[in-house]
């Protein structure tokens, strides 16, 4: 049994992935967000739902106590967001990120150059990257909505494979990394839907 605290709860990967924690394992979530309107209903004896902005240091802290599995699915500020993560995993002792990055922060799409639009990710991936943590930066394809799971991972380094990949793949993904927290530690991983060709 894990505590796993969801930063940006209502975000559309994040709201797939709580089904998958409820579906396949007995973790306890703390569902962190700017707005809990936008979650639907939620079992008070599996989701504890904590009304909060990541901006707010000492808020995001207080959520943290008692956590074994960051996961963070946010957008916007990102490195702003990511500094006040790893401060609040250090000063309550947190090890384990799961952090929602994009493909392309490493120019690793081969023919694409994202430019300027990807800094934040970018540096937010620096950030994280240079910190002590067990994180897992997750770079996704084009994402979409199907019903299916089907991805492959390629390391940093590597060029990325594929261009889109469903959330619910990702989702997938969040969920075996938080249950195992060593797996694929200080790793990022480019995921996508593989292609086949016929
Ligand atoms: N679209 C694509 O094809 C694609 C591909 C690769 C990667 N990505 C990136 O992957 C990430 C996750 O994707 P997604 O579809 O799940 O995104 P999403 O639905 O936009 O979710 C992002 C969440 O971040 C929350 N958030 C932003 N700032 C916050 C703050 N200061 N405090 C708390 N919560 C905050 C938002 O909450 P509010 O509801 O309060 O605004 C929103 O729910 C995004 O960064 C996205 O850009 C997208």
């Amino acid at each position: 049994m894990s505590n796993v605290l969801i930063l940006g709860a209502g975000g559309q990967i994040a709201r797939v992935a709580i089904d998958l924690f409820l579906q396949r394992t007995d973790a306890r979530l703390t569902l962190y967000l700017r707005n809990a309107r936008r979650l639907g209903k939620v079992d008070p004896a599996r989701a504890r739902v904590v009304e909060g902005d990541v901006l707010d240091a000492e808020r995001l802290t207080e959520a943290m106590v008692g956590q074994e599995v960051v996961y963070a699915n946010l957008a916007g500020s990102l490195e702003k967001q990511a500094r006040n993560i790893v401060k609040a995993m250090d000063a309550t002792g947190l090890k384990r990120l799961i952090w929602i990055s994009s493909m392309g922060i490493h120019d690793e799409v081969p023919g694409e150059k994202y430019g300027s639009i990807l800094d934040p990710y970018r540096k937010s991936a620096e950030l994280i990257e240079a910190s002590d943590l067990d994180y897992v930066i997750l770079r996704p394809a084009w994402l979409n909505d199907k019903d299916e799971i089907d991805y492959e991972t390629t390391p940093k380094g590597e060029p990325f494979r594929g261009s889109v990949v469903s959330r619910k793949s990702v989702a997938d993904l969040v969920v075996k990394l938080a249950v195992s927290p060593k797996w694929e530690a200080r790793r990022s991983l480019g995921v996508n839907q593989p292609v086949r060709r016929s």
